[in-house]
């Protein structure tokens, strides 16, 4: 077992205030409330509004995150930031927030890797601070899923929502921090969830408009087979890395995709769901987003405190799946 050389010194979430329940896209599509929440434990979602863009609320989420650390801005050394849902293609998003944050001594570049972005983009920034190349670095998941989903699509559309989470990165002390990461993915499985419009095999064109391919497309019952199973072999591996099993587990915190995801997990896992976080009610899916704010969340309202076995594991689009095990 390594010992840890990461630890989470402060986290921040930026929220949009604006919320959508199910019953407001049953007055638009063919869906209903019961549905949406029976299939995947969604109530509500927030939606962004027009100002707040990614580098907005990513910038405002890492104001919080650095002052819960008791650093300033100008201590940042390193920004990676996972999203699906870029407020521009170039240059990355990292840029445009350090510039909107003003971390003027920071290295800042993108991770992708859709939903599982935050712990890809965790394990990278653990990776700088093992090599001595950040000494602080902000690891931000966030999205602004809602505009690139199609409005007349109703299996997608009802799923996904906005917003941001941050966690602040700094080098261990006292034996608590990263105990284990695992990261996997499956390109062979890309086609199952995509965007294909405005890239450079399809820039934007007239036909791009009108065949709606700039938007998401998901096989979902596909994706929820390969997120169960897939979820599960995460937590299988982050946890062997530890040395631990799912008895020593505190709290699970996942990817809020699905509610039924969710308990087919932490039941793989042998973690009851009373030790399972889920606030997928309240936002719905924000991608890369979901973890790092179920996160904050958790901690500011003391459900995770100091010393605690915290296990994080998500999925998503690539395919990709990741894990990570942290001693609070
Ligand atoms: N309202 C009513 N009916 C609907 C809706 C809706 N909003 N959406 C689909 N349906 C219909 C379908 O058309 C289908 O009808 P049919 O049986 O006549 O063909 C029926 O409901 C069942 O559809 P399924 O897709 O089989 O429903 P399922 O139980 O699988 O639930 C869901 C769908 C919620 C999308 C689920 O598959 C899921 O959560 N998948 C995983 C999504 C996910 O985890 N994504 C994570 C990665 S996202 C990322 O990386 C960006």
């Amino acid at each position: 077992m390594k010992r840890p050389v990461a630890r989470f010194a402060g986290t921040g979430r930026y929220v949009p205030a604006k919320i959508v329940t199910n019953d407001d896209f049953a007055r638009v599509l063919d869906t209903t409330d019961q549905w949406i929440r029976e299939r995947s434990g969604i109530v509500e979602r927030h939606i962004a509004a027009d100002h707040e863009t990614i580098a907005y609320m990513a910038s405002e989420a890492s104001r919080g995150a650095v002052a819960d650390a008791g650093l300033t801005v100008d201590d940042v050394d390193a920004i990676v930031l996972a999203t699906a849902s870029w407020d521009r293609l170039l240059p990355s998003q990292a840029c445009d927030v350090q510039a909107a944050l003003g971390a003027r001594n920071a290295a800042a570049f993108d991770v992708g890797a859709a939903c599982s972005g935050f712990l890809y983009a965790t394990t990278v920034a653990e990776g700088l601070i093992a090599t001595g190349n950040a000494g602080t670095a902000l690891v931000i998941g966030a999205e602004r899923l809602t505009r690139i989903m199609d409005a007349q699509d109703r299996s997608t559309a009802i799923l996904f929502g906005d917003g941001v989470g941050v966690g602040v990165l700094r080098p261990a002390d006292d034996g608590r921090g990263i105990l284990s990461t695992y990261l996997k993915s499956d390109g062979r499985l890309g086609d199952l969830l995509y965007r294909q419009g405005g890239g450079s095999l399809h820039p934007p064109s007239q036909a791009m408009l009108e065949d709606r391919s700039y938007f998401i497309k998901m096989a979902g019952r596909e994706v929820f087979k390969s997120a169960v199973r897939s979820m599960a072999d995460a937590c299988d591996h982050a946890l062997e890395r530890a040395g631990l099993t799912g008895e020593d587990v505190d709290l699970l915190i996942p990817h809020q995709a699905n509610v039924r995801i969710i308990e087919a997990t932490a039941k793989h896992a042998h973690i009851p769901m009373d030790k399972v976080y889920v606030n997928v009610d309240r936002y719905g899916n924000t991608s890369a987003a979901s973890i790092p704010m179920a996160l904050d969340e958790a901690v500011r309202a003391g459900v995770v405190k100091p010393g605690m076995l915290v296990l994080l594991v998500a999925f998503g689009g690539g395919f990709t799946w990741a894990s990570i095990a942290v001693r609070w």
